[in-house]
This record gives C-alpha cells, sequence and structure tokens, in this order.
C-alpha cells in the first residue's frame, strides 16, 4: 500500500492572498521539503501497536502510517483529535510524544479516549477486575429484560448486568473507563460482526472470539487496555461532545474525520453500536424505540448525515481551526467531492494538498465484499496549512 521511498502528491495551492499570513498563528511553519508533501514512510513507535484493533466502522488504524507520514512534516506539539471513533489515531499522537485533545459526541469512543489517551497511569489490578464479575446487590436486570433474546444469552445478559452494576461503584473515574471500555470489547468480541444492526447470532460461524466465555472475554479485554495505558508526560484530555461546539480549543494539528456522508452507504454510528452506547452512557437520555426489532435509540443529530450540511459544516470547522494545520481524512465515494472539499478548505488556508492512499474497506457495505469494485475507494488526506 505504501512506496518504499517518496511518492509525489497531488498540489492544489491557494495563494490568493486572502491566506493567514498576517495573523498570529499557531502553526506556520511550512512542511520541511518545501510546498509538496510527500508520503515518507516510517516506523511508527511500538507502542502503537499497544492498542487493542477492534473493526470500529471507519476506523484508521491500517491508515496510521500514512497519517503519521503527512502529519511528521509539520511541527507541532498539541493535536486535536476531533471525531476519535475508536480513538487509535488520538492514541497514535499520543505515542509520538504530542499532547492530545480526543473528541467524540459517542459515548462509547468518549471512553475509549479516557481510558487509554487521557489516562496515563491507571490500570485495573486482576483482583480488581475479577470484583466485578461478582454480584453485589442492587443489580437492576436492564440488559436481561430489556434485550432479552437479541443479542446475547440469558446468562451473558445477566453478567453485562452484574459488570454494569459494579462499574457505576468504581469511584476512579479512569479505572471506570477501563472497566467499561473493557465491558464494550467483550460484548463486541461476543457478537458476530461487531454489530447491532440485526438480532439472532445468524453470523455466528464458530470463531473462538464467540467460543470463549464472557468471563474470560472480559477478563482479557482488561488486560489489554492496561497493555494500552502509558505515560507520555503530557496532559491529554477526552472530551465527550458535538464536535461542532468545541469552543477555545487551541491546537497545533486538527485532524478531521467525521462520517463520510454518500447517498449510497451507511454512516449511521448510533444505529450499528446503540448497545454498546447505551452501556456507556448507562442508556441516560436516550429513548429505546420500542417498536425496533433491535431496541435501538435515536441517532444523534449530526450534520455530517447530509451532503450541504457536511459542506457546511466543514466550512464552520475550517474557519474555526484557521490558525491550526488542518488535516481531513476522506474518501472518493463521498459528498461533498473532492474539488468541492479543496474549494472549501482553501478559503480559510492558503496552502491546500491533497494525498491520495490506496485503501480498501476492510468489510463488506450494505451486502458488498470486500474484492467488489464499490469497496476500492480511495482514501484522501487533505491537507490545510
Ligand atoms: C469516521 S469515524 C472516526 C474514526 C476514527 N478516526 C478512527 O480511526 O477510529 C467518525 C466519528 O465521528 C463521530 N461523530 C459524528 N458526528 C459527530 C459530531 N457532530 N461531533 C462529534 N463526533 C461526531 C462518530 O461518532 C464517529 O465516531
Amino acid at each position: 500500500m505504501f512506496p518504499m521511498e517518496v511518492v509525489q502528491t497531488k498540489r492544489y495551492i491557494s495563494c490568493n492572498g486572502k491566506g493567514r499570513r498576517g495573523e498570529d498563528m499557531i502553526v506556520t511553519i511550512p512542511p520541511k521539503k518545501g510546498f509538496n508533501l510527500h508520503l515518507l514512510s516510517q516506523a511508527l513507535p511500538p507502542q502503537v501497536a499497544k492498542y487493542p484493533s477492534t473493526r470500529y466502522m471507519g476506523s484508521k488504524q491500517k491508515l496510521l502510517t500514512e497519517i503519521w507520514a503527512v502529519a511528521s512534516q509539520f511541527e507541532f506539539e498539541t493535536a486535536i483529535d476531533l471525531f476519535s471513533g475508536s480513538g487509535v489515531v488520538g492514541y497514535m499522537l499520543k505515542s509520538q510524544g504530542k499532547t492530545v485533545f480526543s473528541n467524540d459526541y459517542m459515548a462509547m469512543s468518549y471512553t475509549f479516549a479516557k481510558a487509554m489517551i487521557e489516562n496515563s497511569d491507571l490500570t485495573l489490578s486482576q483482583a480488581e477486575a475479577m470484583a466485578l464479575l461478582e454480584p453485589v446487590e442492587p443489580i437492576d436486570h436492564f440488559v436481561e429484560t430489556r434485550f432479552q433474546g437479541l443479542y446475547y444469552s440469558d446468562d451473558d445478559n445477566r453478567l453485562i448486568d452484574i459488570i454494569r452494576s459494579n462499574i457505576k461503584a468504581v469511584r476512579n473515574p479512569c479505572k471506570r473507563a477501563i472497566a467499561m471500555t473493557a465491558l464494550i470489547r467483550a460484548c463486541l468480541k461476543k457478537r458476530p460482526r461487531g454489530i447491532f444492526t440485526y438480532i439472532g447470532h445468524r453470523y455466528d460461524d464458530g470463531r473462538k472470539d464467540l467460543l470463549m466465555t464472557f468471563q474470560a472475554q472480559f477478563l482479557e479485554a482488561v488486560e489489554s487496555v492496561n497493555t494500552a495505558v502509558f505515560d507520555n508526560g503530557r496532559q491529554n484530555k477526552a472530551r465527550h461532545g458535538d464536535a461542532m461546539t468545541l469552543q477555545n480549543q487551541e491546537s497545533g494539528l486538527v485532524y478531521i474525520d467525521p462520517p463520510y456522508y454518500s447517498p449510497l452507504s451507511d454512516n449511521e454510528y448510533v444505529r450499528r453500536y446503540h448497545f454498546i452506547e447505551g452501556l456507556a452512557r448507562d442508556w441516560q437520555g436516550v429513548e429505546i424505540q420500542e417498536h425496533t426489532v433491535t431496541k435501538k435509540f435515536k441517532s444523534y443529530p449530526t450534520p455530517f448525515s447530509s451532503r450541504n450540511g457536511a459542506a457546511d459544516a466543514f466550512d464552520k470547522l475550517f474557519k474555526h481551526f484557521r490558525n491550526s494545520l488542518i488535516m481531513v481524512s476522506y474518501s472518493s465515494n463521498s459528498l461533498p467531492t473532492l474539488d468541492e472539499m479543496v474549494t472549501i478548505l482553501a478559503k480559510h488556508k492558503p496552502h491546500v494538498e491533497v494525498v491520495p492512499v490506496n485503501y480498501k474497506y476492510s468489510f463488506g457495505n450494505q451486502g458488498n465484499k470486500v474484492g467488489k469494485n464499490k469497496n476500492d475507494v480511495q482514501e484522501y488526506i487533505f491537507v490545510g496549512y
């Protein structure tokens, strides 16, 4: 996927005099190699590999080398991962020694970032993890009753309720986040395809993950999360909120990876992950839609669910972060189009470059298997500086 030496990137530069040269910028450092960005292959720190892998929709786990190959050509100390999702990009930047501010409007994404990005030293001992598996009254039986027969066996549902109840009693927020991250990971591993858009077990292919007990999955997940905890000597922060409402947060780099809008595919995070998102927020402030077979709740509003909404939101975000180095992950099958994106970014940054990255989605979308043309998507990294 990645060229051995150097790849010339497609270049769009707007020097229309409307740039920000006169302004006081946080990042004014031009790339070390002149104006053209190159993808310079370099190994990531071994720490990056300690982040527990997920199949989170749109995860950039496989593009970390490319993202760093671009980012490393600029000098910056602080980085915002504005749509953190699995958290893997923020974690990579933390591993590179940056001060990371991680943001997402999903409670589960916030929980991952709290446990492994903001948290720098706390882990959950084996005894603490084991204690979370012991029934201690009161247990609300919420999952056991509301989700009976949908995703897990009755025994597993009961155990999920025990762990949930015990997690609520954990006083330290970082330890609570580790435990909740582990519970979510266990749920994902025990769920064929790791999604909650269908009920029952029709995709159960007898994989080892599905055969392992829920308890073993949970304990293994605590271990993986513990392994990922480290101190990079910086004060990193996780925020749970709408990207459009982030105020007064200055940063050298802003990495923007919102849901890709396309009329042909689903970019609905809540629909896909409502059960584990429900766990993370304890179903507080959401209403289960009782008429749905999956017992999901309403999706959170986001401008990235329509073409015009996305264009307008990009414009606002680029304006807001005009003093930062802006990097945007984007794909060829999404809207606004590449040219429209360049135009929007060029309104706010004097230099705009587009770095194409070859990438195949790792799992089929709407029934299309990997290998079919629809999934041969071209990924881009837009850079505004
Ligand atoms: C493409 S994913 C990010 C993937 C992430 N970079 C990774 O590597 O895992 C998009 C994320 O945007 C989040 N999101 C969508 N709209 C949002 C909004 N208005 N504010 C904050 N987060 C939002 C979703 O919850 C989802 O986690």
